[in-house]
């Protein structure tokens, strides 16, 4: 049997792929399919269909993709995402996902980044509805017996033996009891929100211990230094509540006071995608006209120019959770908006057909990184998540080998204490102090000491501190900048560093190196101009 983690779009898409053929698959979660972080996307899914007479193709989708990620995501990887997200789409549409609809096909919307529209959506609650068409797909399955279901299960470690993985340790969350299977594992563990608690608008229970487990254990980690900040986001009790970019792409506008006047600042400076610029981009800039001295208060989302229809039949939701979170309309009044964390566009490093460095395991989904690169494009998550679920089953299917499928007593050991909740706070602080919008090798330097400072009392605030670390050494390391990562030391960006950042583990140290990216295959590069 195969052993899925995670059982958002990820972790649902690679059991669908294994169950097709007909290779068991364990779907084990922490929190069951309907409270995944999954659920909590809104805008839209990408894919170039076409459907809105604008000539648009799979290859633009992939230029689009590489250059909002300022090159630095893996080529063939993107060509792979982009080529066969057109298919995925109308496959969720058979599965029962309720797009809108035109005469051509599917009704596509604006987002960020992308000169066309591509972006099919169910309202603005475009996570909730696909995960449950595919909970519901996996459900047949698992009736037929090909998916076990083991929710409210732990990850508390992978068994790595002679550089294989054999399988992993899980504890019961309810009775505390841990079990040992064996097989190969797919990792679909979503975001390292857990190291930004309060601060993103990931989901509170994604904790980030086993990712900081696997990183302790041997798992090489790329890009961490690049954290996507959403431009539009709002406090809200222990997170941060995200405010679609579809508002945007539906015709929202930020505008911030200067001198007494509206400034659309965005649209003044970027003529051509205008609010819609790439989020990296979108985020320094409000941060930056914040502190311009003819600038005052703080930076307004302005929907109030959209129409009834717009607001009925696309935003509806979005208008409902505004008013319960502000008690304003945003039909009526601006809404005030901040950058918060958002995404993790590195993660644990995959090859093209999502490997890890450990034989026998795999990633996919937003824990791994390679789609992304330096900022990822909205609407290109959740086509990453669907894609790579399944690359990753494929490949652990092309490579399955019959596991023993009794679970053994196991022990939880030294990771069953949990870490303290003011350490998270601490961690998170310094973290987020270093990995800012705007970040400087001083700052990251004093938040690297700082780290040094904070005393971990158990093995899971060891795990967490270590990941940090190497998150903090990435962002030292990247003497440039690029997306998501900005220096005010280093403002430009500099060639030489278009290459992955490869974090491991080095005892309690991290070691930073960096690698090339691969080249495109000609024969992609060839069949696009064709
Ligand atoms: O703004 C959004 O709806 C986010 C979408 C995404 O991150 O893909």
């Amino acid at each position: 049997m195969i052993n899925i983690i995670g059982a958002g779009l990820a972790g649902l898409s690679a059991a669908m792929e294994l169950a097709e053929r007909e290779i068991p698959c364990r779907l084990i979660s922490l929190q069951p399919s309907e409270r995944a972080q999954s659920v909590l996307a809104e805008g839209g899914i990408n894919a170039a269909l076409d459907t809105m007479n604008e000539h648009d193709s799979p290859a633009e989708h992939f230029n689009d993709t590489m250059r909002g990620g300022c090159f630095l995501a893996d080529p063939n990887a993107v060509y792979g995402l982009t080529s066969s997200a057109p298919d995925i789409v109308r496959r969720l549409l058979s599965l029962g996902v309720p797009f809108g609809l035109n005469d051509k096909g599917i009704v596509l919307r604006n987002f960020g980044g992308q000169k066309k529209k591509r972006t099919a959506y169910s309202k603005s609650s475009t996570g909730k509805i696909l995960m449950t068409a595919l909970i519901d797909t996996v459900r047949r399955y698992e009736s037929a017996g090909l998916v076990k279901r083991l929710p409210h299960h732990e990850l508390i470690k992978l068994r790595i033996e002679k550089g294989v993985c054999q399988g992993a340790v899980l504890r019961d969350c309810y009775s505390g009891e841990c079990q040992s299977l064996s097989g190969q594992v797919i990792l679909a563990l979503g975001g390292l929100n857990g190291l930004f608690p309060g601060r993103t608008t990931g989901t509170t229970q994604n904790t980030a211990d086993a990712a900081a487990e696997l990183f302790s254990q041997g798992v090489h980690f790329c890009d961490l230094e690049m954290l996507q900040y959403h431009p539009t986001t709002i406090p809200i009790p222990g997170k941060r509540c995200l405010i679609t970019e579809a508002a945007r792409g539906e015709g929202g506008r930020l505008w911030i006071s200067r001198n007494g006047e509206k400034w659309y600042f965005m649209e003044e400076k970027y003529p051509e995608l205008g609010n819609l610029m790439p989020r990296d981009v979108v985020a320094r800039e409000m941060f930056f006209v914040r502190r311009q001295e003819d600038t005052q208060g703080e930076v307004m989302l302005d929907m109030t120019g959209l129409s009834d229809e717009i607001w009925a039949k696309r935003l509806s939701d979005l208008r409902d959770n505004i008013i319960a979170h502000t008690g304003l309309d945003p039909k009526r009044s601006p809404i005030e908006v901040h950058e918060g964390i958002h995404y993790f566009m590195g993660g644990i490093a995959v090859d093209e057909q999502h490997r890890t460095n450990i034989s026998g395991l795999y990633a996919a989904g937003e824990c791994c990184g390679q789609y992304h690169g330096a900022n990822r494009l909205g609407g290109n998550s959740m086509l990453g998540a669907v894609y790579g679920g399944g690359v990753a089953a494929r490949t652990a299917a092309e490579e399955y080998a019959p596991s023993d499928d009794t679970a053994f007593p196991a022990e939880a050991g030294e990771l069953s204490a949990e870490a303290r909740p003011e350490f998270n706070e601490q961690l998170a602080a310094i973290l987020a102090e270093g990995l800012g919008i705007v970040r400087s090798g001083r700052k990251l330097e004093e938040a690297l000491k700082k780290l040094g400072e904070l005393e971990a009392v158990c093995l899971r605030e060891e795990n967490r501190s270590r990941l940090g670390l190497a998150m903090l050494r990435s962002a030292i390391a990247r003497r440039e900048s690029r997306g998501a990562h900005y220096r005010e030391d280093f403002p430009e960006t500099d060639e030489s560093f278009r290459k992955m950042t490869l974090a491991r583990c080095e005892g309690n140290d991290a070691d930073i190196s960096f690698q090339v990216i691969p080249e495109r295959r000609t024969a992609d590069a060839a069949s696009d101009r064709n």
